[in-house]
This record gives C-alpha cells, sequence and structure tokens, in this order.
C-alpha cells in the first residue's frame, strides 16, 4: 500500500468566495481515500500565470479552470497540460472554445430536444479585413430582415452567437424594435430566437459531473434574487426530463460543469441557454443555494482527482445520433440521452466513491459554514460587487442565507438519526416486552 497525494490546481480570475469555502471545507476534512490498494490525500493550489516550456510536467491531476473562456495564456496551458501529461480539467478548453451558445442549439436540435426556431444573420458592420470587400461583393445576399421577423414571430429574441450575462441581449416585440437592434449590434454576430413567451415556468439547472442542482428562476427579479427558495416547483418526472436534458449536453460537450435554463411552455420544456460552461458559482447570486453548490464541486473535484479519471481529448457524437435515430419518441429520447450521459459521469462508481469515502463531508460543510471564515469569504466578494455603505448589509444577508441552508441540511439529515433511534426504541420496547407462551 502507497500513500499519494493527488494535486488540484484551481485556475482563477475574479472568482472570490467560493474558492475560498473549497480550500476552507477541504482544510476541515483533511480526507484519505481508499482507491486500489493505496492511500490517497489532497493538496490544493492556486494555478499562477507565467511563461511555460511545453515540455514543463504538469504535475496537477485535475485543474478546475474558469479563464479559458476569455483568457488565450490559460486556455493554451491547459490545452498542453491534456495533451502531454493527461491532466483532468473541468471543462474540456477545446470544447469551450468551439462549441458557442449557436452550436449547443444546433447539436440538441439534431438530437431531437425542443429548441427554440432560430436564425443567424451576417453581422451588421465587420472589421476591416484583406479579403472582405471581395467576399461580400461577390457572395453576400441582400436580405430583408423583416423576413427573419415574419419567419419566427413576436416576441422573439436577439443575441450574440456566443453570448453570456445577458450582454447584447433584446427583446423584439415588432419588427421595428428587430430592425433597431440590428443597428445597434455593431460587430457583433447575432441570432434571432423565436421567443418562449408566456411560460409556465422559468428553471435553470446546474449540472456537476452526474450531479445536478435544479433551481427555480426568476430572470426578472433582480441579479442576487433571481435563482428562488421555493422546493416543489416540478414533478418529479419533470426534475428527471430536465436533468437528463442537462446531463446529455454537458456529456455531448464534454463539460464537466455547465448550466442549462429552460422555460416551460404548454407541458413542452424548451431549453433556451446552455452554453454556460463556467457557470455562474457566486454566493451573491446563488445565496442559500451556494453551499449545495460548493458541495458538489469538492465532490465531483476528490472523485475526478482521487480516481485519476481519464481526460478525453475529444468529442464523441455517434452514441447520441444512435439513439435519436433508433428512437422517434422525444421523451423516450431523452431519457435515453440522459443514461447515456450519466453512464459517461460514472454516476454509479461516483455515489459509491461519495458513500463510502466520503461520509463526513456533509458535516465537515455544515461546520465550515457557520464559521468567521465562512463569513470573511462572503464579505470579500460582497466587497467586490457592492459600494461600501453596503458591504456590512449583504455580508450579513448572504451569510443569513447560508445560515437558512445550514439549518435546513441538518433538519434533512437529522429525520434519519431520529428514526433510527425510534426504530431502536421500538425495537427495544419490542425486545423487552414479555414473550407470549405458545
Ligand atoms: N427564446 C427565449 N424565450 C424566452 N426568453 C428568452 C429567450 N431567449 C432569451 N430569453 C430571456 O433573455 C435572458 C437572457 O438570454 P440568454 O440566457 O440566452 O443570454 P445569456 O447572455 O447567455 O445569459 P446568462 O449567461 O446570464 O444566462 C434569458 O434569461 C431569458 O430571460
Ligand atoms: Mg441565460
Amino acid at each position: 500500500m502507497a500513500v499519494q497525494t493527488r494535486k488540484i490546481g484551481l485556475s482563477l480570475g475574479a472568482d472570490t468566495c467560493w474558492p475560498l469555502c473549497f480550500e476552507g471545507i477541504l482544510q476541515e476534512l483533511n480526507p484519505t481515500v481508499r482507491v486500489g490498494k493505496d492511500e490517497v490525500r489532497f493538496a490544493v493550489d492556486r494555478v499562477r500565470i507565467k511563461p511555460f516550456n511545453l515540455r514543463d510536467k504538469v504535475d496537477y491531476d485535475l485543474v478546475i479552470d474558469r479563464l479559458t473562456y476569455w483568457y488565450a495564456p490559460t486556455r493554451e496551458w491547459l490545452k498542453k497540460a491534456i495533451l502531454m501529461d493527461g491532466t483532468y480539467v473541468w471543462n474540456n478548453p477545446w470544447s469551450i472554445e468551439s462549441n458557442q451558445k449557436h452550436t449547443a442549439y444546433a447539436a440538441m436540435m439534431a438530437l431531437g430536444i425542443p429548441i427554440p426556431e432560430t436564425c443567424m444573420v451576417p453581422p451588421k458592420s465587420y472589421e476591416p479585413k484583406a479579403d472582405l470587400a471581395v467576399t461580400l461583393h461577390r457572395y453576400a445576399d441582400l436580405f430583408d430582415l423583416g423576413d427573419v421577423g415574419r419567419q419566427l414571430g413576436f416576441p422573439s429574441f436577439m443575441k450574440p452567437y456566443d453570448g453570456g450575462g445577458w450582454v447584447g441581449v433584446t427583446k423584439l416585440d415588432d419588427e421595428a424594435s428587430l430592425r433597431d437592434a440590428y443597428e445597434k449590434s455593431g460587430k457583433s454576430l447575432m441570432h434571432v430566437q423565436k421567443g418562449v413567451i408566456p411560460f409556465d415556468r422559468f428553471v435553470r439547472c446546474v449540472g456537476l459531473g452526474p450531479q445536478t442542482l435544479l433551481m427555480n428562476y426568476d430572470p426578472s427579479a433582480p441579479l442576487h434574487q433571481r435563482y428562488c427558495l421555493d422546493k416543489d416547483f416540478v414533478s418529479a418526472a419533470e426534475r428527471r426530463h430536465i436533468e437528463d436534458i442537462t446531463l446529455t449536453i454537458n456529456a455531448f460537450f464534454g463539460w464537466d460543469f455547465n448550466s442549462c435554463e429552460a422555460l416551460l411552455q404548454e407541458g413542452t420544456w424548451w431549453p433556451i441557454d446552455f452554453a454556460n460552461p463556467c457557470p455562474d458559482s457566486q454566493v451573491t447570486s446563488l445565496h442559500y443555494h451556494f453551499p449545495t453548490l460548493v458541495k458538489a464541486k469538492l465532490r465531483w473535484a476528490l472523485f475526478t482527482a482521487a480516481t485519476k479519471r481519464p481526460m478525453r481529448k475529444t468529442l464523441d457524437w455517434e452514441p447520441f445520433y444512435a439513439i435519436r435515430d433508433k428512437h422517434s419518441d422525444t421523451a423516450q429520447r431523452i431519457s435515453e440521452y440522459g443514461k447515456l450521459a450519466r453512464a459517461h459521469f460514472d454516476e454509479e462508481r461516483f455515489q459509491e466513491f461519495c458513500e463510502q469515502q466520503l461520509a463526513g463531508l456533509d458535516e465537515a460543510a455544515w461546520n465550515w459554514f457557520g464559521s468567521e471564515a465562512c463569513r470573511d469569504a462572503v464579505r470579500k466578494k460582497v466587497e467586490m460587487i457592492f459600494p461600501k455603505h453596503e458591504w456590512d448589509q449583504f455580508t450579513e444577508h448572504f451569510f443569513q442565507s447560508i445560515q437558512s441552508w445550514r439549518a435546513d441540511d441538518k433538519a434533512a439529515r437529522e429525520p434519519k438519526v431520529r428514526q433510527h433511534v425510534l426504530a431502536g426504541t421500538e425495537a427495544e420496547k419490542a425486545a423487552a416486552k414479555p414473550k407470549k407462551k405458545r
């Protein structure tokens, strides 16, 4: 038996609160897990940005990356770490770079998942490039934007093909607003999408490996109140359906960590935004749900690092298309994709690992989320985005949201203990009863 240490790297930008929680809980838990004949321990640090030789050995077993979508030096370092050293990375950097929102719509449409009708339009203006004028002159068709609007109907949405953070998203109520939004879109490549309006429900589902966190969502609320607190907003079957869609997208694109927004309209769930491979992880937006996300990150991180989960360098789409071709019913297809996705994320082995090796995580996290170190992590994030006179108020607000999660978490774990005690009491009572004579 050997004792080994797995190294986890956090590749961060402005992320502030969750890494502090992640590191703090890991320190509190200080796990040693069994993998085969080995005892495995963990070390975590933050990835530095500096020159690197392609042959420099990368000794991270896992990198949780938050920079690839906008910061090329780290993205390129990650690619070479995967190619040269087999580092496991959330998320596949090639896939982030090439599969934008628009491709994600096309892929899920191809798999037969209901996706609102979407049209791409050539940009309003361009960066000057040597061959631009001749290309457009020869091949660009004049088009009537009004046709696009009439094809999709109103309301619809114009948004960047690769967007995020609601930047450049415009709701279009009529042809005039479509024309106006296009005039203002500049050099951005935009698509126009049929609005799922009105909708009966709006949810956001985060996937982390095989784990999911489904939240009711109110897009009209201010940022820190969009994730709602209600629990029974979908049936068990709907929950499974949305989770299947989320995990399908994630397995298809090689994204261990991604979120999916879906809207319910007349009995059909329509995913509308699901290429978010650097999903929001901040306490200032997730509030009550934040600890659940941090714990999910820890579980999947410890599992992927401990078991040295092999990093898939390329994507494999054919099994999804094979399912599509085998089944014609949408619900059945989605359920089959879900099974494939859960197998991709090694769901059974992961659950066994959590039960057998991470039994202490719930308690360690519960303790840590009540600590002054946690309050401090919340404050650090609050100080980044709120004006100074609101720091105390919002630190308290978000810390109390976490405390309310702690109360619920404790209560949810307690019945098991109580039932156990009661069962013991009943059993004791039965044992103490004088046995009837035959
Ligand atoms: N087809 C649609 N039907 C109804 N509402 C939509 C549709 N597309 C976008 N919206 C609304 O616009 C918002 C922003 O659009 P979208 O989520 O696609 O953009 P984003 O920039 O990726 O947002 P973020 O990254 O913050 O989630 C959605 O949360 C939703 O409220
Ligand atoms: Mg969105």
